[in-house]
């Protein structure tokens, strides 16, 4: 599939796209965001220079220890940052009816091989920027608490992150609300912050996510490889499962695995460049990511919307990183 690329950047012209790109993963695991850092670890186009977690599916201590263990299980160890514990000015609500109590589908993992890092999240992520300018992307996978505090406290910074690859809004419906997706109803003000900090973003919202289905064949080949990796990952999707043939879905939605796919292929999926800005407000629509794909608004387009995708492409990709582990 070919993408529209905002920047008018021809993706096989990038000059990071030959090179391992660095990422950050700001995440809050979580079932979908489990299967997102396994695809990250293996994947030989990315250099991931740490994870950052942030309260969202289930709390702070939950996620962190998540990210610990689920890294732990590759073999590999990377700096992970516990991040915010709740957002700016809303209520914390989480996601435990889709991912379990303990966020993982209750699914018991290992016990993690090393500590989490002692810097937080913010710390982190400034460092990382200052020793990469304009080298580093953010792969948001959670709520944006963490982004929008760091923005805030350096001013300098966001022109130092090269773009933002983001899980999170939609152009159509929402999942939590009517109106709005998970990761930004979250933390609908650091949200808005995020996308008037003037960085570019790529936004993987419900538009794409929502078709981004495994299904239950699919599934079933990953558990039929006997692999250790493979196998947990369908574990922990039985709760995922549950919850989505409840609202009538044809398979299982999986969020972030596709936002980390495209931060590994962006040609996965295909872009409209938007202006987009978040409700922080309506008692409707509080979280709502308001997608000007008309230009009535008369902004400029300060993000690349995923409109449509390469399902098959995507799954392919998953299977064969998720795969690779021994
Ligand atoms: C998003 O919300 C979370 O529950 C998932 O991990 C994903 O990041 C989907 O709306
Ligand atoms: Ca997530």
């Amino acid at each position: 599939m070919t993408a529209a690329n905002a920047r008018g950047l021809d993706p096989a012209a990038d000059p990071a796209s030959s090179a391992k790109r660095k990422i950050i993963i700001d995440c809050d695991p979580g079932i979908d965001d489990a299967l997102a850092i396994f695809m990250a670890l293996a994947s030989d186009k990315l250099d991931v220079l740490g994870i950052t977690t942030v309260a969202g599916n289930v709390n702070i201590d939950h996620v962190t220890r998540n990210a610990l263990s689920l890294v732990s299980m590759t073999g590999k160890q990377i700096p992970v940052c516990r991040g915010a514990t709740g957002p700016f000015l809303s209520t914390r609500k989480d996601g435990a009816r889709v991912h379990g109590e303990n966020g993982v589908g209750d699914v018991t993992l290992q016990v993690p091989a090393f500590e989490e890092d002692p810097r937080p999240a913010t710390v982190f992520i400034r460092e990382m920027a200052d020793a990469h300018p304009g080298e580093l992307d953010l792969v948001a996978i959670g709520p944006l608490t963490n982004i929008a505090a760091v923005l805030a406290m350096h001013s300098g910074l966001a022109k130092k992150i090269r773009r933002i690859i983001m899980m999170g809004g939609a152009a159509g419906f929402g999942n939590v609300t009517p109106a709005a997706e998970f990761n930004i109803y979250a933390d609908p003000h650091a949200a808005a912050a995020v996308f008037q900090s003037g960085i570019p973003i790529d936004m993987y919202g419900l538009d794409v996510t929502n078709r981004a289905l495994i299904t239950k064949e699919e599934m079933a080949d990953l558990r039929a490889t006997g692999k250790a990796i493979p196998v947990l990952c369908c574990d922990m999707l039985g709760t995922y499962a549950d919850f989505y043939e409840s609202i009538g879905f044809s398979g299982l939605a999986l969020h972030d695995p596709f936002a980390m796919a495209c931060a590994i292929d962006e040609s996965l999926a295909v872009f409209g460049e938007y202006f987009v800005a978040v409700e922080t407000q309506g008692e409707l629509t509080r979280g709502k990511t308001v997608v000007d794909t008309f230009g009535v608004s008369g902004k400029k387009p300060n993000t690349r919307v995923a409109i449509d995708l390469d399902r098959e492409g995507f799954i392919a990709m998953m299977s064969d990183l998720l795969t690779s582990y021994e």
